[in-house]
């Protein structure tokens, strides 16, 4: 395709990288020949065809901004909720602006809502090619994905930043590290920050060996501890809301299945959703006899500028989406493969989401360092 125009939005959580992605799309087009729209807040601005033009002018000067200049949101064309009415579906309503703006492709970028939401409209005849991004590392299919580097850097550094004032006031420090139902970030920055527990999704903890893990250190004359909690992370026995989908389901299953409280860390006590990891500071605590602290690192992981890593991977993969385009690609998300990228069917990607697998050489090497990864 020497010409056209081509349709980019950004949907599901924010990260850092997005601006580098739109950008290195949108230069790319430019210089094939091809006109780019941008649309606001994720599907649903496609929805309401709420765009901006995205010249030469509007592309400069984001590469290292955070967030995205094109907003985002949450919203699926599936179910758009519209206040008193309830949900809608508005895919017809995406097809028709798809449509009406001449477009040739629309490209997404987003995590594992975004692929599933993206396949769905492929197949109300909506041509796409998505980009992977989310700090969580858990869309499938791609070695990685933009925005989680960042996150794990700023993660690390916020551990760096505990174990001084852990060890001035011989404390066990709880930090609860984002990332959804996987591990991923809470293992990478556990590691890269030098965690003494390491507690992620994929490994429901026992607090009895978190607590032995703490003592341990005191009786080798440790007097503080790190403890990295993923805020999926759960003790043995209680069952992740997520649980049943959580690494394949169905492209329309439901989102979410019943289950002990949420992926984001939270228990329902009586209608009042408190932190799991705020809970576990308080339980250690009270087990070791030795001062507790908790802290949340929450959006200050998602937010301000990109590391270069990060630049670079959404600039890789919005160059090649824009080559994929150009080749007649369509319907696929430009994954991650080594130095390279491949293109992967959406069908293959969409209602899947990449788990830490138990024999990953980052759990051994946790392992073999000694850090408890509370099992
Ligand atoms: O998917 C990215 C992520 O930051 C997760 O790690 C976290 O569980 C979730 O988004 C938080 O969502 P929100 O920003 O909507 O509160």
């Amino acid at each position: 395709m020497a010409s056209g125009l081509i349709g980019i939005l950004t949907a599901g959580g924010d990260c850092p990288g997005l601006n580098a992605g739109i950008r290195a799309v949108g230069k790319a087009a430019h210089r094939m020949g091809m006109g780019v729209i941008g649309f606001l807040d994720g599907f649903r601005g496609l929805v309401e065809n709420r765009t901006v033009r995205l010249d030469d002018a509007a592309l400069s000067g984001i590469l290292a901004t955070g967030g995205t200049i094109l907003g985002t949101s949450r919203d699926k064309p599936h179910r758009i909720p519209v206040a008193n009415v309830g949900t809608i579906d508005m895919r017809p309503m995406a097809v028709e602006v798809y449509r009406a703006n001449h477009l040739d492709c629309l490209v997404c970028l987003g995590g594992d809502g975004t692929m599933k939401n993206a396949y769905r409209l492929t197949k109300e005849g909506l041509q796409i090619v998505a980009l992977p991004k989310t700090i969580d590392n858990d869309v499938p299919c791609t070695d990685t994905t933009f925005g989680f580097d960042t996150a794990m850097a700023i993660a690390a550094e916020a551990i760096d930043r505990l174990h001084t004032t852990a060890d001035s006031h011989h404390r066990v420090m709880v930090v609860e590290i984002m990332g959804h139902a996987a591990g991923w970030l809470a293992l990478g920055a556990g590691l890269a920050g030098g965690a003494d527990v390491i507690l992620i999704p994929e490994i429901p903890y026992d607090i009895d060996s978190v607590a032995e893990a703490i003592l341990n250190r005191e009786r080798r004359g440790k007097r503080f501890s790190i403890v990295a909690v993923a805020e999926g992370a759960r003790p043995i026995g209680v069952t992740p809301a997520g649980a049943a989908p959580a690494v394949e389901e169905e492209p329309d299953a439901p989102e979410e299945s019943a289950g002990d409280g949420d992926d984001e860390g939270h228990e329902d006590e009586g209608g009042l959703m408190i932190s799991r990891a705020a809970r576990l500071a308080h339980d250690l605590q009270v087990r070791t006899g030795i001062d507790a602290r908790y802290t949340a690192l929450g959006h200050v992981q998602r937010g301000g500028s990109p590391t270069a890593a990060d630049r670079l991977l959404a600039t890789r993969l919005g160059t090649t989406c824009i080559q994929y385009i150009g080749e007649g690609l369509q319907n696929v998300m430009v994954a991650v493969k080594g130095d390279g990228c491949e293109p992967v069917p959406l069908k293959k990607v969409a209602g899947k989401r990449k788990l830490l697998p138990l024999d990953h050489p980052w759990i051994d090497s946790a392992r073999r360092l000694g850090a408890n990864l509370g099992d």
